[in-house]
Protein backbone atom coordinates (compact mmCIF):
# COMPACT_ATOMS: atom_id res chain seq x y z
CA UNK A 1 0.00 0.00 0.00
CA UNK A 2 1.14 3.62 -0.80
CA UNK A 3 1.78 5.93 2.36
CA UNK A 4 -0.92 8.63 1.85
CA UNK A 5 0.68 12.08 2.07
CA UNK A 6 -1.45 14.74 3.00
CA UNK A 7 -1.08 17.70 0.98
CA UNK A 8 -3.79 19.82 1.91
CA UNK A 9 -6.58 19.55 5.16
CA UNK A 10 -9.34 21.83 5.61
CA UNK A 11 -11.17 22.02 9.15
CA UNK A 12 -13.61 25.48 9.54
CA UNK A 13 -10.63 27.62 10.91
CA UNK A 14 -7.38 26.45 9.03
CA UNK A 15 -6.46 25.07 5.90
CA UNK A 16 -2.97 23.31 6.33
CA UNK A 17 -0.58 22.69 3.81
CA UNK A 18 2.37 20.58 3.49
CA UNK A 19 5.23 23.08 3.24
CA UNK A 20 7.03 21.95 -0.40
CA UNK A 21 9.52 24.90 -0.28
CA UNK A 22 11.19 23.41 3.27
CA UNK A 23 11.24 19.24 1.34
CA UNK A 24 12.76 16.64 1.54
CA UNK A 25 14.62 18.45 4.40
CA UNK A 26 12.11 19.19 6.72
CA UNK A 27 8.54 17.99 6.97
CA UNK A 28 6.42 20.93 8.55
CA UNK A 29 3.19 22.25 7.74
CA UNK A 30 1.75 25.69 7.67
CA UNK A 31 -1.53 26.43 8.97
CA UNK A 32 -3.53 29.57 7.02
CA UNK A 33 -5.82 31.14 8.90
CA UNK A 34 -6.89 33.70 6.33
CA UNK A 35 -7.36 33.45 2.77
CA UNK A 36 -4.99 35.61 2.09
CA UNK A 37 -2.42 33.25 3.86
CA UNK A 38 -3.87 31.10 1.34
CA UNK A 39 -3.16 33.34 -1.67
CA UNK A 40 0.10 33.87 -0.66
CA UNK A 41 1.16 30.45 0.25
CA UNK A 42 0.11 29.72 -3.81
CA UNK A 43 2.31 32.79 -4.70
CA UNK A 44 5.05 31.46 -2.89
CA UNK A 45 4.50 27.84 -3.99
CA UNK A 46 4.28 26.62 -0.70
CA UNK A 47 1.35 24.87 -2.12
CA UNK A 48 2.27 23.80 -6.30
CA UNK A 49 0.83 21.76 -8.68
CA UNK A 50 -2.02 22.28 -10.73
CA UNK A 51 -4.47 20.57 -9.07
CA UNK A 52 -3.08 21.02 -5.43
CA UNK A 53 -3.16 25.28 -6.23
CA UNK A 54 -6.68 24.58 -7.44
CA UNK A 55 -7.82 22.31 -4.22
CA UNK A 56 -6.32 24.93 -1.79
CA UNK A 57 -7.85 27.77 -3.28
CA UNK A 58 -11.55 26.22 -2.70
CA UNK A 59 -9.93 25.85 0.91
CA UNK A 60 -8.91 29.17 1.30
CA UNK A 61 -12.77 30.82 -0.41
CA UNK A 62 -14.28 28.35 2.51
CA UNK A 63 -11.99 29.85 4.70
CA UNK A 64 -12.50 33.41 3.56
CA UNK A 65 -16.26 33.15 3.86
CA UNK A 66 -16.62 31.68 7.42
CA UNK A 67 -15.01 35.75 8.36
CA UNK A 68 -17.99 37.25 6.18
CA UNK A 69 -19.39 39.97 7.62
CA UNK A 70 -23.35 39.69 7.80
CA UNK A 71 -25.36 41.83 5.52
CA UNK A 72 -27.58 41.95 2.67
CA UNK A 73 -26.72 39.14 0.12
CA UNK A 74 -25.41 41.90 -2.53
CA UNK A 75 -23.31 42.65 0.49
CA UNK A 76 -21.76 39.40 1.34
CA UNK A 77 -21.83 38.37 -2.72
CA UNK A 78 -19.10 41.57 -2.69
CA UNK A 79 -17.33 40.43 -0.13
CA UNK A 80 -17.13 36.78 -1.51
CA UNK A 81 -16.26 38.33 -5.10
CA UNK A 82 -13.22 40.11 -3.39
CA UNK A 83 -12.37 36.51 -1.93
CA UNK A 84 -12.38 34.74 -5.37
CA UNK A 85 -10.24 37.71 -7.08
CA UNK A 86 -7.78 37.62 -4.60
CA UNK A 87 -7.04 34.09 -4.68
CA UNK A 88 -7.45 34.17 -9.07
CA UNK A 89 -4.93 36.44 -9.30
CA UNK A 90 -2.14 34.02 -7.24
CA UNK A 91 -0.58 32.05 -10.26
CA UNK A 92 -1.88 32.54 -13.81
CA UNK A 93 -1.36 29.12 -15.66
CA UNK A 94 -2.53 26.19 -13.89
CA UNK A 95 -6.53 26.10 -15.41
CA UNK A 96 -7.44 24.13 -12.23
CA UNK A 97 -6.62 27.36 -10.05
CA UNK A 98 -9.58 29.21 -12.12
CA UNK A 99 -11.78 25.82 -12.63
CA UNK A 100 -12.12 25.61 -8.56
CA UNK A 101 -12.82 29.05 -8.14
CA UNK A 102 -15.56 28.83 -10.51
CA UNK A 103 -16.90 25.62 -8.89
CA UNK A 104 -17.31 27.78 -5.91
CA UNK A 105 -18.79 31.03 -7.27
CA UNK A 106 -21.55 28.40 -8.60
CA UNK A 107 -21.79 26.88 -4.96
CA UNK A 108 -22.09 30.43 -3.75
CA UNK A 109 -24.84 31.65 -6.44
CA UNK A 110 -26.62 28.35 -5.26
CA UNK A 111 -27.00 29.32 -1.85
CA UNK A 112 -27.37 33.35 -2.47
CA UNK A 113 -29.50 35.17 0.33
CA UNK A 114 -29.38 31.69 2.52
CA UNK A 115 -28.86 32.47 5.81
CA UNK A 116 -24.74 33.37 6.80
CA UNK A 117 -24.02 30.24 8.50
CA UNK A 118 -25.81 28.09 6.29
CA UNK A 119 -24.08 29.87 3.08
CA UNK A 120 -20.56 29.30 4.97
CA UNK A 121 -21.25 25.87 5.45
CA UNK A 122 -22.11 25.15 1.56
CA UNK A 123 -19.14 26.48 0.66
CA UNK A 124 -17.27 24.27 3.46
CA UNK A 125 -18.85 21.29 2.18
CA UNK A 126 -18.05 21.98 -1.39
CA UNK A 127 -14.47 22.28 -0.71
CA UNK A 128 -14.30 19.24 1.06
CA UNK A 129 -16.15 17.55 -2.02
CA UNK A 130 -13.32 19.05 -4.54
CA UNK A 131 -10.49 17.70 -2.44
CA UNK A 132 -12.05 13.90 -2.08
CA UNK A 133 -13.17 14.06 -5.70
CA UNK A 134 -9.25 15.17 -6.78
CA UNK A 135 -8.04 12.18 -4.99
CA UNK A 136 -10.57 9.94 -6.65
CA UNK A 137 -9.95 11.07 -9.82
CA UNK A 138 -6.18 10.73 -9.75
CA UNK A 139 -6.71 6.83 -8.86
CA UNK A 140 -8.72 6.88 -12.00
CA UNK A 141 -6.30 8.16 -13.81
CA UNK A 142 -3.88 5.20 -12.57
CA UNK A 143 -6.31 3.08 -13.57
CA UNK A 144 -6.39 4.55 -17.59
CA UNK A 145 -2.84 4.87 -17.54
CA UNK A 146 -2.47 1.46 -15.98
CA UNK A 147 -2.23 -0.16 -19.77
CA UNK A 148 -0.26 1.99 -21.01
CA UNK A 149 2.97 0.89 -18.62
CA UNK A 150 4.65 -2.58 -19.64
CA UNK A 151 6.56 -4.29 -16.26
CA UNK A 152 10.37 -3.39 -16.61
CA UNK A 153 9.57 -0.32 -17.84
CA UNK A 154 11.70 2.95 -16.98
CA UNK A 155 9.88 5.97 -17.19
CA UNK A 156 11.31 9.40 -17.39
CA UNK A 157 9.10 12.23 -15.66
CA UNK A 158 9.84 16.12 -15.12
CA UNK A 159 8.65 18.19 -12.43
CA UNK A 160 6.31 16.78 -9.70
CA UNK A 161 2.83 15.56 -10.82
CA UNK A 162 2.10 13.80 -7.58
CA UNK A 163 0.61 13.34 -4.17
CA UNK A 164 1.79 16.68 -3.32
CA UNK A 165 0.66 18.37 -6.91
CA UNK A 166 -2.37 16.87 -6.13
CA UNK A 167 -5.06 16.34 -3.08
CA UNK A 168 -3.41 12.78 -3.48
CA UNK A 169 -2.20 10.40 -5.32
CA UNK A 170 -1.08 12.12 -8.11
CA UNK A 171 -1.75 12.39 -12.14
CA UNK A 172 1.68 11.16 -13.97
CA UNK A 173 3.06 9.77 -10.90
CA UNK A 174 -0.22 8.05 -10.06
CA UNK A 175 0.06 6.43 -12.76
CA UNK A 176 3.16 4.93 -11.94
CA UNK A 177 2.05 4.43 -8.63
CA UNK A 178 -0.86 2.04 -10.33
CA UNK A 179 1.94 0.37 -11.72
CA UNK A 180 3.84 -0.14 -9.03
CA UNK A 181 1.41 -1.58 -6.99
CA UNK A 182 -0.23 -3.66 -9.80
CA UNK A 183 3.04 -5.73 -9.04
CA UNK A 184 4.57 -4.55 -12.79
CA UNK A 185 8.34 -3.98 -12.09
CA UNK A 186 8.85 -0.06 -13.00
CA UNK A 187 11.61 2.46 -12.34
CA UNK A 188 11.74 6.25 -12.41
CA UNK A 189 14.15 8.84 -13.67
CA UNK A 190 13.19 12.08 -11.82
CA UNK A 191 14.77 15.23 -13.94
CA UNK A 192 15.74 17.44 -10.81
CA UNK A 193 13.80 20.28 -12.92
CA UNK A 194 15.47 23.94 -12.75
CA UNK A 195 15.12 26.16 -11.40
CA UNK A 196 12.41 25.56 -8.70
CA UNK A 197 14.28 22.02 -8.42
CA UNK A 198 10.72 20.14 -7.58
CA UNK A 199 11.68 17.17 -9.71
CA UNK A 200 14.97 16.64 -7.10
CA UNK A 201 13.04 17.85 -3.88
CA UNK A 202 9.84 16.69 -4.06
CA UNK A 203 9.26 13.36 -6.85
CA UNK A 204 12.30 11.63 -5.45
CA UNK A 205 11.04 12.29 -1.95
CA UNK A 206 7.44 11.24 -2.55
CA UNK A 207 8.39 7.97 -4.91
CA UNK A 208 10.76 6.77 -2.23
CA UNK A 209 8.49 6.49 0.39
CA UNK A 210 6.43 4.59 -1.44
CA UNK A 211 9.68 2.16 -2.41
CA UNK A 212 9.39 3.15 -6.06
CA UNK A 213 12.78 3.06 -7.43
CA UNK A 214 13.91 5.85 -8.80
CA UNK A 215 17.01 7.76 -9.84
CA UNK A 216 17.75 11.70 -10.27
CA UNK A 217 19.16 13.00 -12.98
CA UNK A 218 19.65 17.03 -13.95
CA UNK A 219 17.80 18.11 -16.81
CA UNK A 220 20.27 18.32 -19.67
CA UNK A 221 20.83 14.41 -19.17
CA UNK A 222 17.65 13.25 -20.54
CA UNK A 223 19.05 13.13 -23.89
CA UNK A 224 21.69 10.95 -22.95
CA UNK A 225 19.98 8.59 -21.42
CA UNK A 226 17.26 8.49 -24.02
CA UNK A 227 19.93 7.81 -26.76
CA UNK A 228 21.67 5.06 -24.67
CA UNK A 229 17.85 3.03 -24.63
CA UNK A 230 17.83 3.40 -21.16
CA UNK A 231 14.30 5.48 -21.08
CA UNK A 232 10.99 3.58 -22.18
CA UNK A 233 8.29 6.32 -22.14
CA UNK A 234 7.58 9.55 -20.72
CA UNK A 235 4.77 10.69 -18.61
CA UNK A 236 4.42 14.43 -17.56
CA UNK A 237 1.47 16.21 -16.16
CA UNK A 238 -0.17 19.36 -17.03
CA UNK A 239 -1.12 22.97 -16.00
CA UNK A 240 -3.53 23.53 -18.67
CA UNK A 241 -3.88 21.70 -21.54
CA UNK A 242 -5.76 23.57 -24.91
CA UNK A 243 -8.45 22.11 -26.64
CA UNK A 244 -6.09 21.16 -29.67
CA UNK A 245 -4.18 18.97 -27.33
CA UNK A 246 -1.64 21.32 -26.76
CA UNK A 247 0.08 20.87 -23.35
CA UNK A 248 1.37 24.01 -20.49
CA UNK A 249 3.58 22.33 -18.22
CA UNK A 250 6.54 23.09 -16.05
CA UNK A 251 9.58 24.76 -18.52
CA UNK A 252 11.58 21.91 -19.95
CA UNK A 253 8.75 19.69 -20.75
CA UNK A 254 8.77 20.67 -24.44
CA UNK A 255 12.49 20.15 -24.80
CA UNK A 256 11.74 16.25 -23.25
CA UNK A 257 8.99 15.89 -25.75
CA UNK A 258 11.49 16.62 -28.81
CA UNK A 259 13.81 14.20 -27.60
CA UNK A 260 11.20 11.56 -27.11
CA UNK A 261 10.61 12.10 -30.64
CA UNK A 262 13.67 11.82 -31.70
CA UNK A 263 13.70 8.44 -30.17
CA UNK A 264 10.55 7.63 -30.66
CA UNK A 265 10.33 6.95 -27.11
CA UNK A 266 6.12 7.33 -26.02
CA UNK A 267 5.74 10.70 -24.55
CA UNK A 268 2.18 10.73 -22.39
CA UNK A 269 0.59 13.54 -19.98
CA UNK A 270 -1.62 12.84 -17.72
CA UNK A 271 -4.25 15.12 -16.58
CA UNK A 272 -7.51 15.38 -14.84
CA UNK A 273 -10.76 16.79 -17.11
CA UNK A 274 -10.89 20.05 -14.77
CA UNK A 275 -6.74 20.75 -16.98
CA UNK A 276 -8.14 20.95 -19.91
CA UNK A 277 -9.38 24.65 -20.80
CA UNK A 278 -11.53 24.14 -23.69
CA UNK A 279 -11.92 27.81 -24.24
CA UNK A 280 -8.45 28.17 -24.95
CA UNK A 281 -7.86 27.12 -28.47
CA UNK A 282 -3.98 26.65 -28.81
CA UNK A 283 -1.20 26.38 -26.90
CA UNK A 284 -0.08 29.90 -27.95
CA UNK A 285 -2.69 31.24 -26.38
CA UNK A 286 -2.06 30.12 -22.79
CA UNK A 287 -0.61 32.47 -20.57
CA UNK A 288 2.46 31.43 -19.20
CA UNK A 289 3.79 32.67 -15.70
CA UNK A 290 7.31 34.86 -15.68
CA UNK A 291 8.60 34.40 -12.24
CA UNK A 292 11.58 36.52 -10.34
CA UNK A 293 14.85 36.04 -11.02
CA UNK A 294 16.10 34.63 -8.19
CA UNK A 295 14.80 31.82 -8.53
CA UNK A 296 17.81 31.49 -11.25
CA UNK A 297 20.34 33.31 -9.73
CA UNK A 298 20.38 30.89 -6.65
CA UNK A 299 20.38 27.54 -6.03
CA UNK A 300 18.19 27.35 -2.65
CA UNK A 301 20.40 29.72 -0.35
CA UNK A 302 23.13 29.99 -2.38
CA UNK A 303 23.78 32.66 -4.91
CA UNK A 304 25.60 30.82 -8.35
CA UNK A 305 24.94 34.45 -10.50
CA UNK A 306 25.34 37.97 -9.78
CA UNK A 307 22.09 39.85 -8.27
CA UNK A 308 21.87 42.14 -10.96
CA UNK A 309 22.31 40.33 -13.66
CA UNK A 310 19.19 39.80 -16.18
CA UNK A 311 17.42 36.64 -16.24
CA UNK A 312 14.43 35.20 -18.02
CA UNK A 313 12.34 32.73 -16.21
CA UNK A 314 9.14 31.64 -17.46
CA UNK A 315 7.86 28.69 -15.07
CA UNK A 316 6.00 27.00 -17.90
CA UNK A 317 6.07 25.54 -21.47
CA UNK A 318 3.84 24.18 -24.14
CA UNK A 319 4.36 21.10 -25.62
CA UNK A 320 1.95 20.46 -29.02
CA UNK A 321 -0.17 17.92 -29.46
CA UNK A 322 1.69 16.26 -32.16
CA UNK A 323 4.79 15.79 -29.79
CA UNK A 324 2.02 14.05 -27.02
CA UNK A 325 1.19 9.95 -27.59
CA UNK A 326 -1.68 10.70 -25.49
CA UNK A 327 -3.37 12.47 -22.64
CA UNK A 328 -4.39 9.89 -19.98
CA UNK A 329 -7.84 11.22 -17.97
CA UNK A 330 -10.23 10.05 -15.81
CA UNK A 331 -12.73 8.81 -18.47
CA UNK A 332 -10.20 7.77 -20.47
CA UNK A 333 -7.29 7.87 -22.74
CA UNK A 334 -6.95 10.94 -25.97
CA UNK A 335 -5.14 8.96 -28.07
CA UNK A 336 -3.34 10.96 -30.38
CA UNK A 337 -4.62 14.31 -28.52
CA UNK A 338 -6.12 16.51 -30.99
CA UNK A 339 -9.75 18.60 -31.50
CA UNK A 340 -11.81 15.26 -31.89
CA UNK A 341 -10.10 13.58 -29.22
CA UNK A 342 -10.45 16.30 -26.64
CA UNK A 343 -13.90 16.81 -27.23
CA UNK A 344 -14.96 13.27 -26.86
CA UNK A 345 -13.26 12.74 -23.63
CA UNK A 346 -16.33 15.44 -22.60
CA UNK A 347 -19.36 13.37 -24.44
CA UNK A 348 -18.12 10.16 -23.55
CA UNK A 349 -18.20 9.49 -27.50
CA UNK A 350 -16.09 6.01 -28.93
CA UNK A 351 -13.51 8.65 -30.40
CA UNK A 352 -11.42 8.56 -27.34
CA UNK A 353 -9.08 5.31 -27.30
CA UNK A 354 -9.26 3.70 -24.53
CA UNK A 355 -6.16 1.11 -24.63
O1 LIG B 1 5.29 25.50 -10.71
P1 LIG B 1 4.63 24.24 -10.24
O2 LIG B 1 5.48 23.43 -9.34
O3 LIG B 1 3.26 24.51 -9.68
O4 LIG B 1 4.45 23.40 -11.58
C1 LIG B 1 3.89 22.12 -11.48
C2 LIG B 1 3.87 21.37 -12.75
O5 LIG B 1 4.33 21.83 -13.76
C3 LIG B 1 3.17 20.04 -12.74
O6 LIG B 1 3.74 19.17 -13.66
C4 LIG B 1 1.68 20.25 -13.11
O7 LIG B 1 1.12 21.24 -12.31
C5 LIG B 1 0.89 19.01 -13.01
S1 LIG B 1 0.61 18.57 -11.34
C6 LIG B 1 -0.32 17.15 -11.26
Amino acid sequence: MESMIKTIEFSLDCVRLLDQRKLPLVEEYVECRTYEEVAAAIRTMIVRGAPAIGVAAAGGIALGAQHLRAGSAEEVTAQFETICTTLAQTRPTAVNLFWAIDHMRACARQYHGAPLAQFQQALQAEAQRLLQEDIAINQRIGVYGLPLVPSGSTILTHCNAGALATAGYGTALGVIRAAHFAGRQVQVFADETRPFLQGARLTTWELQRDHIPVTLITDNMAGYFMHAGKIDLVIVGADRIAANGDAANKIGTYSVAVLAKEHNIPFYVAAPLSTIDRATPTGADIPIEQRHGDEVRLVGAQRIASPDIEVANPAFDVTPARYIRGIITEVGVAMPPNEQTIAALFTGSDAVSIS
